[in-house]
């Protein structure tokens, strides 16, 4: 991983996540990155310009208004010189001024002003992110191109717990480092399944499961962030498409996966099956609605559907092949073997239940490869989503590069 000579604006809002905007700086110039700081007025409460002064190895802006710092490098020379802006932590209030335009500071006005790519970490209370305004905010500069980069969650300085934590310094170093190409899975090619199935039985009815689709979203997200050309195919979802994912393919029947994922595999170099299929599915489906019969049982016939996974891997080509194992009891066993019987390159096993699975934020998996496995702790599943993308990675470049 390198970033030398690289050019990085890095703003600081006010937020307590300032401290870690420090570490940031430090990371990013072992890789050889220039880094100029900008701080809002209010980050310079929670750390002081020195700080970054003394990290960075360059003045600090904080003032639009600072006529010595205007005469060496002026705002606008300033904004034409990052080749990427980053913004950690981003506030709520930094943007707000952002999605409405404002130039009322040095920093809003330097993102303006500058053509580059603008990254933003956002960092607040999980009530406050969890707002319609913040939100409203957020999707408006997401449709401008604004790549948002977490937040996590977990526990909160204020005491709480929830979404509105800051990315943790690599991660927001190693999605710079993949912006610039140099990711984990650049230059890759990776399709993600998501979400359940259904099989329609007639109209109105169909047979489905309680995949949420969270944990392939999540990992169709890490894959981009890790530099890789990501097809996401999913199943029925009300979920928006990450940030970052080159085409979506929406499906609703296991049929429908397969043909999309075959298609979305020829040339691909990683294909991540993390969709619930269905396995069975009505053997006719009724083209009007089936009546109740009173006392009679409707005696619904069902077939096996397609294995998608096992498909691909009868395939002479075929990409790097994850599974997962979703098991409700003896999870190291079954996993093992679906490893073996689907001929995988990897499997990431999780038990359903007690709080974890399908329907929860959480997740915890247990990798295996031939070989080889590894235990991801339990953890929100865009965090999980990323160590696993980096474990898929160096799982890939041992066998196939
Ligand atoms: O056998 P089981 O359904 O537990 O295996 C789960 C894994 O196999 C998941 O990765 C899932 O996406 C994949 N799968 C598939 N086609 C099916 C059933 C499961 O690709 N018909």
């Amino acid at each position: 991983m390198s970033l030398a000579n690289r050019r990085i604006l890095l703003g600081v809002s006010g937020g307590i996540a300032a401290y870690k905007a420090c570490e940031l700086v430090r990371r990013l110039r072992d890789l050889g990155a220039e880094v100029r700081v900008a701080m809002t007025e209010s980050a310079t409460r929670f750390v002081s310009a020195a700080t970054f002064q003394a990290l960075s190895g360059q003045p600090v802006r904080v003032s639009l208004w600072d006529e010595s710092a205007e005469a060496a490098m002026g705002h606008i020379e300033l904004a034409r010189w990052a080749e990427r802006v980053l913004i950690a932590p981003a506030s709520a209030d930094v943007l707000a001024r952002l999605a409405h335009g404002h130039a009322d500071d040095l920093l809003t006005t330097l993102c303006l002003a500058s053509a580059a790519p603008l990254y933003v970490a956002p960092a607040m209370n999980q009530q406050m992110w969890a707002h319609p305004a913040v939100q409203a905010n957020l999707a408006l500069l997401r449709q401008r191109g604004v790549v948002v980069l977490g937040p996590a969650a977990g526990s909160q300085a204020c005491g709480d717990v929830g979404s509105g934590r800051m990315l943790e310094p690599h991660e927001l170093r190693d999605a710079l480092v993949a912006s610039f190409g140099g990711g984990a899975l650049a230059g890759r090619a990776v399709v993600v399944s998501a979400g359940p199935t259904y099989e329609d039985i007639d109209p109105v009815r169909f047979i489905g499961n309680r995949s949420s689709g969270r944990m392939g979203f999540a990992v169709a997200e890490a894959a981009a962030q890790a530099g890789a050309t990501v097809t996401l195919v999913a199943g029925p979802v009300g979920l928006p498409t990450p940030a970052g994912v080159a085409r979506r393919l929406d499906v609703r029947s296991a049929a429908q996966m397969q043909a999309a994922v075959q298609e979305a595999c020829a040339g691909a170099d990683i294909y991540i099956g993390a969709a619930a299929v269905g396995d069975y599915r009505p053997a006719t489906v009724a083209d009007r609605k089936l009546k109740k019969r009173a006392g009679a049982d409707l005696g619904l016939q069902l077939v096996e559907n397609p294995d998608i996974l096992a498909g691909l891997a009868a395939q002479t080509v075929h990409p790097f092949l994850v599974g997962f194992a979703a098991e409700t009891h003896d999870v190291a066993m079954y996993a093992q073997d679906k490893l073996q019987r689907k001929g995988l390159d990897m499997i990431a096993a999780n038990r359903v239940g007690g709080g974890l699975g399908f329907e929860s934020a959480d997740n915890a998996l247990t990798l295996y490869w031939p070989g080889g496995s590894l235990e991801l702790n339990r953890a929100p599943k865009e965090a999980l989503a990323r160590a696993l993308v980096e474990q898929v990675a160096a799982r890939y470049r041992a066998v196939r590069a």
